[in-house]
């Protein structure tokens, strides 16, 4: 006799077996509990980076407005006692279409945020595609998910040799794609963080990737050798910039203390980390840089997709960045559907943006996503309970997916097709 096994079962036993006993899982199971628990840990100005947008927050409204306007209509007597969650993505069986999506500067959340989250994915065997912006060196995040994919996400720097350097590292950790993010050729209108004054880099936080990089601290170096010393003025923020500058940099605390490299890094990060002119042209060139799958996240217009496929890339992430870059942009959701139309169904299409639950996944797979990147909630689980935290947030996305297509008739992710969600009469427009 096969039993009704799967995630979502398991899952619920887990919690209810625990709950039995006196235990409560580490993270609240609604995304509203998870987020309002996150708040209340995380420093004003952490939570201002993190769960802040762009402008006003209408695309972050608009994520979510997405998702409502959607409903599942489950079918029912389908007999089906087993459900097949995995996948083929970029040559790689995944047990489930969700990946971590590259979160910048997660030490805001948790101190070796990259490391925890890396551990939490590979207990979940869900890959983790490493921010530019991480917290943990490439090779250190790697080293602590033995075999699980990771991909390696870039932002396109103006020194071409930085590229380059990235790429060779990727590569030397065994990444299964690299992901070049488009929508951050400079950092969009950030009200939460502008009101605080507060940036995260500016402070040495997000900038792991940059200092452990060989070209980068050449630069630095050569930087600080030709350099006259700079008068800053002595204040209460300065020095505490100045103490967290050191923290993040490598190395021994009293030795940077001394030393010019941490500003140095932070100067030259700001000065290099982006290349406002991006073009069609940079991306061109990596077919020669590189052996590794790309994927370009960040697009919204299906012009951009289909031009993107024709160039040869091999997947596209369909993303606002959160919400964080522009304000009042179209939700991934809405843009996933015209440009699905456009490409066919042949192309390999990712979403991220707004995705908070099993449903929301099941919904964006019905409407043409081959897999979902999930943001801000692992980071809430970062925030309140570290890697256990991340792992419980992963878990409960999957075990809802896995439990609404048993519920609603999908005995594999191929069977969760367009016709198992409809425009959803109970929206209010
Ligand atoms: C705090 C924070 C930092 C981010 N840093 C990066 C980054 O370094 N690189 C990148 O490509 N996207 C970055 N993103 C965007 C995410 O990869 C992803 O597109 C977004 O979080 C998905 O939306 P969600 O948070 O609503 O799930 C960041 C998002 C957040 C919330």
């Amino acid at each position: 006799m096969t039993s009704p096994t799967g995630p979502g079962r398991a899952r619920q036993t887990e919690i209810y077996r625990g709950g039995a006993l006196g235990r409560r899982p580490a993270v609240p199971a609604d995304f509203a509990g998870l987020e309002e628990a996150a708040q209340q840990v995380s420093s004003d100005v952490a939570w201002a980076y993190v769960a802040g947008g762009a402008g006003e927050g209408r695309t972050m409204r608009n994520n979510r407005a997405a998702f409502e306007r959607w409903a599942i209509v489950p079918r029912m007597l389908h007999g089906n006692l087993t459900r097949d969650l995995s996948l083929d993505l970029l040559g790689t069986r995944l047990p489930a279409p969700v990946l971590l999506a590259p979160v910048g500067a997660g030490a805001l959340m948790g101190a070796d945020s990259d490391v925890k989250i890396a551990r939490a994915a590979a207990s979940q065997g869900l890959p983790y595609v490493f921010s530019h912006q991480g917290c943990n060196p490439m090779e250190e995040t790697a080293a602590a998910m033995g075999e699980t994919p990771r991909w390696v996400q870039l932002y396109w720097s103006t020194d071409e040799d930085l590229v380059d350097s990235t790429i060779q590292r990727a590569e030397a950790i065994g990444a299964g794609a690299l992901v070049v993010t488009l929508d951050t050729t400079m950092l969009g209108w950030r009200p939460q963080d502008l009101t605080l004054g507060s940036l995260p880099f500016s402070q040495g936080i997000g900038i792991a990737q940059y200092t452990s990089d060989p070209h980068f601290t050449e630069v630095v170096r050569a930087r600080t050798a030709s350099k006259d010393k700079q008068d800053v003025q002595v204040t209460l923020g300065a020095i505490r910039t100045l103490l967290s500058m050191t923290r993040q940099y490598p190395g021994r605390f009293l030795a940077n203390l001394r030393s010019p490299e941490p500003r140095a890094a932070v100067e030259t990060f700001l000065d290099i980390y982006s290349n406002p002119g991006l073009s069609w042209e940079h991306l061109a060139t990596l077919r020669e840089r590189t052996r590794l799958p790309v994927v370009l996240k960040g697009i919204l217009h299906p012009d951009d997709a289909q031009r993107a496929l024709d160039a040869g890339v091999d997947a596209v992430v369909v993303s606002n960045h959160g919400g964080r870059q522009v304000d009042n942009a179209i939700a991934s959701l809405d843009a996933l559907i015209a440009i699905r139309e456009r490409v066919g169904a042949e192309a390999t299409l990712l979403l991220d943006s707004g995705i908070r639950t099993g449903a929301d996944v099941f919904t964006a797979l019905a409407l043409g996503a081959d897999a979902v990147l999930l943001g801000r909630p692992y980071m809430y689980g970062l925030a309140l309970a570290g890697e256990r935290g991340v792992a419980e947030v992963l878990a409960n996305v999957v075990a809802e997916l896995d439990l609404t297509m048993a519920l609603a008739g999908a005995a594999d992710l191929d069977a969760i097709t367009r016709d198992l969600v409809v425009p959803n009469p109970s929206y209010r427009w």
